[in-house]
């Protein structure tokens, strides 16, 4: 995994203050936008924040402050002495109370209904927000999404927004392969890694049972190269290469079209519409965006190197209160800082059910742990895809073989530079 370094310098380790709670950052949105959906918003909530009954869960907010119910107070009708009628929209703020109090307030003729607005605890951002900065694109939009929320993201949302942010995202809008990118992988130094893939590919074929037609999926092929390495290798063996339909996932438009180039692909008519060919074999290859899309119902052999490393980690870390989730927050100076998470958070809370491979002994031993909840979900959509498919799946990644505490680490044009 590489990325910019102004984007992942953060270091620091420092424990979150308190959260306050709200509902929902949606629900914050709607405050600043409308006196009128505020009142009727909290209103409805206000049976959760004074713990009177309502049940649902609260999500965690560091701004605003909790609500109060001086601050619902605040937000109820009241009659006054005004003798004009109520302008339409504050007869629609009458009809939207629910509750006895308001509705016996405004029942006086006459009565008009008057909302203030606190915003006082409302979240404020710091006036050098809207000073110019040398902030790049992706770095302003992840600032934003964590002043948006008010606190903190995991480590997960940022790592996934800094590789495949759709406009801006590491891997989007360029090739970042090879000698004059950030980082090498093996197709790329040699020739023979795609073809000694290619004959672990044909051998699984072959034992099963050579079916005419069968899905070659990579996932995350980078470049193209070692797919195309894997025709070249293959091409005599026409039987294999003819029953091969080949489908790509990857989420970059601009490696899709290098993957296209390399695979020699070009675009035939077929009835109404084309379809595309590689001219490496003859075999139609398609591109999806998740390894849901591609479609079953043929055995698959399915390759993928240096895709699971690619993809968003949480990370966790031991405190005095226990296991915490590791967070990417901004600090005073409006640059990125790790925090820790006051309490278990969701994610927290799911994998700790999930992970029964991580015995409590073994937990005891490390301080930190990291998990990769789309690696799960995708390791167990090709289980499922191979039992009702048939096939087989070659993974290939590195590391070590253990518990995962601590693997961050920026590569900037080749070279090692920093762990984060
Ligand atoms: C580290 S590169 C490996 C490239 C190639 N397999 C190789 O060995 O050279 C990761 C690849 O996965 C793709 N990728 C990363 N996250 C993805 C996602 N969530 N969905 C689809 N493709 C993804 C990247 O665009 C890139 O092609």
């Amino acid at each position: 995994m590489a990325a910019p370094p102004h984007l992942l310098s953060a270091k620091a380790q420092t424990p979150n203050p308190p959260l306050s709670t709200l509902p929902s950052p949606c629900a914050a949105v709607e405050m600043f936008r409308s006196p009128t959906a505020a009142a009727a918003l909290l209103r409805r909530l206000a049976p959760r924040v004074s713990g009177g009954g309502g049940g649902g869960a609260a999500t965690r907010w560091r701004f605003p402050p909790p609500v109060s119910a001086s601050v619902l107070s605040r937000f109820s009708s009241t009659s006054t002495s005004s003798p004009s009628p109520p302008p339409p929209s504050a007869a629609a703020r009458g009809d939207e109370a629910e509750d006895g109090d308001h509705q016996e307030e405004s029942g006086d003729s006459g009565a008009r209904l008057s909302i203030t607005v606190d915003r006082s605890g409302l979240y404020n951002p710091p006036e050098h927000s809207h000073e110019p900065s040398s902030d790049s694109e992706l770095v302003k939009h992840l600032k934003s999404i964590i002043k948006f929320r008010s606190g903190p993201i995991s480590v997960a949302e940022y790592m996934e927004e800094v590789l495949t942010n759709p406009q801006l995202g590491f891997y989007i809008n360029r090739d970042v392969f090879g000698t004059s990118g950030d980082f090498i992988t093996s197709p790329e130094v040699s020739q023979m890694f795609g073809e000694m893939i290619g004959v672990w590919a044909m051998c699984l074929w072959e034992q099963m049972g050579q079916p005419e037609k069968v899905n070659l999926i990579e996932l995350g092929p980078g470049r193209g190269t070692l797919l195309a390495d894997l025709l070249r290798g293959s091409a005599k063996f026409v039987n294999f290469t003819k029953a091969l339909d080949i489908n790509l996932v990857e989420c970059s438009p601009t490696l899709q079209k290098g993957q296209y180039n390399t695979l020699k692909c070009e675009d035939e008519p077929v009835g109404d519409g084309t379809r595309t060919v590689s001219k490496l074999c003859g075999a139609p290859v398609h591109w999806h965006a998740s390894l849901e899309q591609v479609p079953s119902g043929l055995p698959t052999i399915i390759i993928a190197h240096e895709f699971f490393d690619a993809l968003p980690i949480h990370q966790f870390q031991k405190a005095s209160r226990g296991w915490c989730e590791k967070m990417v927050d901004l600090a005073e100076d409006s640059s990125f800082r790790f925090v820790l998470s006051p309490q278990p958070t969701a994610s927290l809370l799911y994998l700790s059910k999930r992970c029964g491979w991580v015995s409590s002994e073994e937990l005891e031993k490390v301080e930190h742990i990291e998990v990769c909840p789309k690696a799960m979900e995708i390791t167990e959509q090709i289980a499922d895809r191979i039992s009702s498919d048939g096939g087989g799946a070659l993974i290939i990644d590195y590391g070590k073989d253990g518990i995962v505490s601590d693997s961050l680490q920026v590569w900037i044009l080749n070279s090692f530079y920093c762990k984060i």
